[in-house]
C-alpha cells in the first residue's frame, strides 16, 4: 500500500508542554549519539497529540533528535501504527485483511466499514467519528476476523457484532476488546483439549482484553499528563534543589491546520508551545542555570592525560569534547561542584549524565590511584 503524506498540512507543529518534557525524558534515556533510537515513542506522542501525523511533526521530532528530516519520514511511511492523515475522532478501525482473517470473512467486515463510516478508507465519516482501513496481518490469525480499534484488538468479529461495537463507539461507550464470540482466549472453539484444571489467577477477561479493561485506553489518547515519566536521572531535586531549573518552553499560539484536525472530544485542550531547538533548549538553560566555570587546562600535565574513558558514561566522543573544554584529569573531574557540573553540563549534548553516572565520585576514587569496578572491567 502506498504511504504518502496528507496532501492538506498544517503550517508547523509543537509538542504541549507536558508532552516536551515527556519527549525530552525520552531522549535523555539513549546514550551519546543514539538519540534517533527515541523516533518511535516520540513520533507516536505526537500523533497521540494531534490525532495523525503532519509533516511538521514529522520534522519537528527529527530535529530534536538531530536527524535528517528523511530518516524520519522512512520511518512514519513504513509502519501501520503511523496515520499520514486525519482519522476519526472517535476511532480509526485497522481491519486486517491477511490470509487468515480473509478466508473468515475480513471481506465482510470491511463491507461494514464501506456502510457505516466511508466507501474509500482513510475518509472520514460523515459525522467525522470514525475512520477506516485495511492493514496486513496483525498477529491475531488464531481469532480472525480481527481489528484494532484505537489501540486494542477486537477478535473473533462478524460483520454484525462490528457494526454494534462501531454504534457503541459512537454513543460514547467503549466495548471489552478481544474476542467477542464468547472465547476466553485463542483456545479451541469447542473448549479447551488441554491444561483444563488450569485456572488459578484467571481474570475476567484474557490478559490483554483485561489490561485493556484495566487501562481504559482503548480509544483515549494519551496527552502526556497522565504517563509517568521514569527518568529518576533527572531529578536533580534531592541534590540541587533550587539550584537549577529547567528550561521553560516559551507559550504559543496552537499551530494553524490547514484543515481542522480530527481532536478527541474527551482530550483536554491542550496549551501549545513550539518545540525548541538543540540550539534554542541550550541556550535558554544556559541563560537560567547558575552556572561557574571550572578551572581548565590548555592542555594536560607533563605526565600525560588521564584515560577519562575510565569514567562510566564518559566515551571517546565525550572524552574528546571534556579535553576540548580543559578537562584532561581525574582530579579536575573529581572538583566539580554543582556549579561546575551545571557549566559543564550546558557544554556537553546530553544533559544528567555527569550526575546519573557520579563522574566526580568515579574521578576522586581513579585521581586517588584507585579503581572501580567500570575501570577494572574496562582495563580487562
Ligand atoms: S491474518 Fe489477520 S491477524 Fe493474521
Amino acid at each position: 500500500m502506498l504511504r504518502r503524506l496528507y496532501h492538506d498540512q498544517p503550517e508547523s507543529f509543537a509538542f504541549t508542554p507536558a508532552n516536551q518534557t515527556w519527549a525530552e525524558g525520552q531522549i535523555s534515556k539513549y546514550p551519546e549519539g543514539r538519540q534517533a533510537s527515541a523516533i518511535i515513542p516520540l513520533l507516536w506522542r505526537a500523533q497521540e497529540q494531534e490525532g495523525w501525523l503532519s509533516r511538521p511533526a514529522i520534522e519537528g521530532v527529527c530535529d530534536m533528535l538531530g536527524m535528517a528530516h528523511i530518516r524520519g519520514l522512512e520511518v512514519a511511511t513504513f509502519y501501520f501504527m503511523f496515520q499520514l492523515q486525519p482519522v476519526g475522532s472517535v476511532a480509526h478501525l485497522q481491519i486486517c485483511g491477511t490470509l487468515s482473517c480473509m478466508i473468515c470473512g475480513a471481506e465482510d467486515l470491511i463491507a461494514v466499514c464501506k456502510d457505516k463510516i466511508a466507501e474509500k478508507p482513510h475518509v472520514l465519516s460523515t459525522d467525522g467519528k470514525f475512520s477506516w482501513e485495511e492493514v496486513e496481518c496483525l498477529g491475531a490469525c488464531s481469532n480472525a476476523p480481527m481489528a484494532q480499534i484505537g489501540k486494542d484488538y477486537y477478535e473473533d468479529l462478524t460483520a454484525a457484532r462490528l457494526g454494534e461495537i462501531i454504534d457503541e463507539l459512537a454513543n460514547g461507550k467503549v466495548p471489552v476488546p478481544g474476542p467477542q464470540n464468547g472465547r476466553y482466549a485463542a483456545e479451541p472453539l469447542s473448549g479447551l483439549t488441554s491444561l483444563t484444571e488450569y485456572d488459578s489467577g484467571k481474570t475476567q477477561y484474557n490478559a490483554s482484553a483485561q489490561a485493556a479493561v484495566d487501562l481504559g485506553e482503548t480509544v483515549k489518547r494519551i496527552d502526556g499528563t497522565e504517563v509517568p515519566i521514569l527518568t529518576p536521572w533527572l531529578d536533580r531535586s534531592d541534590k540541587n534543589a533550587g539550584k537549577k531549573k529547567p528550561a521553560k518552553a516559551t507559550a504559543k499560539k496552537p499551530a494553524k491546520s490547514a484543515k481542522p484536525v480530527a481532536k478527541n472530544p474527551d482530550a483536554k485542550a491542550p496549551k501549545t508551545v513550539k518545540a525548541p531547538s538543540k540550539p534554542a533548549v541550550a541556550k535558554a538553560a544556559l541563560i537560567e542555570s547558575k552556572e561557574k566555570k571550572p578551572r581548565t587546562l590548555s592542555a594536560p600535565r607533563k605526565a600525560g592525560a588521564d584515560d577519562l574513558k575510565l569514567i562510566s558514561g564518559v566515551g571517546p566522543k565525550l572524552e574528546t569534547v571534556l579535553n576540548e573544554l580543559g578537562f584532561w584529569h581525574f582530579d579536575q573531574v573529581a572538583k566539580w561542584g554543582t556549579e561546575e557540573i551545571t557549566w559543564v553540563d550546558n557544554r556537553l549534548k546530553f544533559k544528567g549524565r555527569i550526575e546519573r553516572d557520579d563522574w566526580m565520585a568515579q574521578a576522586k576514587i581513579l585521581a586517588s590511584g584507585g579503581e572501580t569496578e567500570f575501570s577494572k572491567r574496562k582495563k580487562t
